[in-house]
């Protein structure tokens, strides 16, 4: 049976990350994505498009949406990237929006959810709310490449930190990034 996804997009910089995972995701499974207000106009600076993917598109407004409830099936969500305060609301339970709340939905039926965050320096805040978010079950994961495969792009550097997103939402055929053989 085709995988289903829910790609959220907050407002960090990094837009980029979801632009290569949406670019892996779309082609092999059914996705689900909502962009903040804000995500949109980073997304804007950074000169980044995410539309025109073959993908369900739905406002973050919209909590009567399908992926809102928890009896609508799919596989795990990602938020990429992901801001502190939505880290912060995610952690908290503070489900007022399309994205947060299907966070909360993944929390609570169990289901992969994953945090790409993104913020420097980091305050004790965010620290304790990623710390809360994975004692919620959330996997937390820093937007933060490897450089031991020695990149020599952008594109090498984002490849990297989406390939392990993807690996994470059990998407492992991916082809992204080198894997370490030894
Ligand atoms: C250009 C720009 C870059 C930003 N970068 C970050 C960032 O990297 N990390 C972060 O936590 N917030 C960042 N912010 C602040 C968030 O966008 C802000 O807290 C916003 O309320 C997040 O809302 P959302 O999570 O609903 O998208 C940035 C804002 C702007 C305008």
């Amino acid at each position: 049976m085709e995988k289903e996804f829910v790609v959220g997009v907050t407002g960090a910089s990094g837009i980029v990350y979801a632009r290569r995972l949406l670019e892996v995701l779309c082609d092999r499974a059914r996705v689900h994505i909502v962009v903040s207000d804000v995500a949109r106009q980073i997304a804007g600076i950074e000169g980044v498009d995410l539309a025109g993917f073959d993908a369900v598109y739905a406002e973050n407004s919209n909590l009567a949406a399908d992926i809102a409830s928890g009896s609508f099936r799919y596989d795990a969500m990602a938020i990429v990237p992901c801001s502190m305060k939505t880290l912060s609301a995610v952690s908290r339970g503070f489900a007022d929006t399309l994205i947060t709340r299907s966070a909360d939905v993944c929390l609570k039926e169990r289901r992969p959810l994953i945090l790409l965050v993104r913020e420097m320096p980091l305050s004790r805040i965010h620290l304790k709310n990623m710390l809360a978010a994975d004692e919620a079950g959330a996997t937390v994961m820093v937007a933060s490449p490897p450089f031991y495969q020695r990149p020599e792009t952008i594109d090498d550097l984002v490849d990297m930190v989406v390939a392990r997103v993807l690996d994470h939402l059990g998407v492992v055929d991916h082809g992204l990034g080198m894997r370490w053989s030894g």
